[in-house]
């Protein structure tokens, strides 16, 4: 399988696999897999997953496949089904290091057009450092608007509410905004102040006995991980909700926490500047979403 697993620092390893002629086939890493007209190049027009790997394994993939035929559906880019994911998952992950955890981005454009099939492939990658620190030594956050009126993307279908588009790039320059702020990372608000989303994670917080996560409604990505670790949390007697809360909430909160399957519970020390701590939830968060 030349490219995939060679040999050099993990840090710089890259596994890449494509669906050609109804297979998933490895490619080298740096080996160009789309042609300049894929309109998921020309215009983000394309929908993703990134999946967790650990141990050698992806034990969330199918949270993600279902998100991905939801996505694919929002965009009316034909779906070509879970078994092509699988293939391409198993691809990548042939000659993958078990002891490396990493993240594989699943890609679904549109192609190039012209009656082409859509692009399928997969890009697996280590964890960036930077992810797992954050992961143990938590965030600092910044509020950002982004300026949607809270109940308008449920009503407005072109705006790809609830769908993981490709077009990320409002998501990393509300990164690079806060990085210039001094923070780590983004809670998004609506026009009118209502928690959303971060640009990669879902925000959740513990407030009266009570874990919370914003609305879908408000055109929020549905999080496969705070989906998980709401329904263990209801069967362990922790209540949960779907809240729509405020940044003054969050200051107000016992803990706050930005989700997501890479980075898992990300606990929020510092918020607009304000630090804060997690009453020690973090810990039990943690073990809910172990396994
Ligand atoms: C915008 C957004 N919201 C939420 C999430 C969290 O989703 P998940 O828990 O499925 O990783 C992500 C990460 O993929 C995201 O990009």
């Amino acid at each position: 399988m030349p490219g995939v697993g060679q040999s050099g620092p993990v840090t710089d390893q890259r596994s890449v696999a494509i669906w050609r002629d109804g297979v998933a086939v490895a490619v080298p890493a740096e080996e160009p897999v789309v042609t300049a007209a894929d309109q998921g190049l020309v215009r983000g027009d394309g929908a993703f997953e990134s999946v967790a790997v650990i141990d050698g394994a992806t034990p969330h993939l199918a949270d993600h496949l279902a998100r991905l035929v939801r996505s694919a559906a929002l965009l009316e880019i034909p779906h070509p089904g879970d078994g092509v994911w699988r293939a391409l998952v198993d691809a990548v992950l042939a000659e993958w290091p078990t002891g490396t955890e990493g993240v594989v981005r699943l890609l679904l454009t549109r192609g190039p057009g012209g009656g082409a099939p859509p692009t399928a492939l997969a890009l697996l990658a280590p964890v960036p450092a930077e992810t797992l620190r954050q992961r143990s030594t938590g965030v600092s956050v910044v509020s950002l608007s982004l300026g949607v009126p809270a109940d308008f993307r449920s009503r407005a279908p072109w705006l790809l509410g609830g769908a993981k588009t490709l077009s990320y790039a409002v998501n990393m320059a509300a990164y690079r905004h806060a990085a210039r702020l001094g923070a780590d990372d983004v809670v998004l608000t609506s026009l009118e102040g209502q928690l959303l989303e971060g640009p990669t994670s879902t925000v959740a917080w513990a407030a009266d006995g009570t874990l919370h996560t914003p609305p879908l409604d408000t055109g929020i990505l549905a999080g496969t991980t705070v989906a998980r670790l709401f329904e263990r949390a209801d069967a362990a007697g922790w209540p949960t909700a779907r809240t729509a809360g405020t940044v003054d909430d969050l200051h107000a909160a016992d803990a706050v926490w930005l989700l997501s399957g890479v980075r898992g519970a990300a606990p929020v020390h510092t918020l607009d500047g304000v630090r804060r701590g997690d009453a020690g939830l973090t810990v039990r968060v943690r073990e809910l979403l172990a396994g």
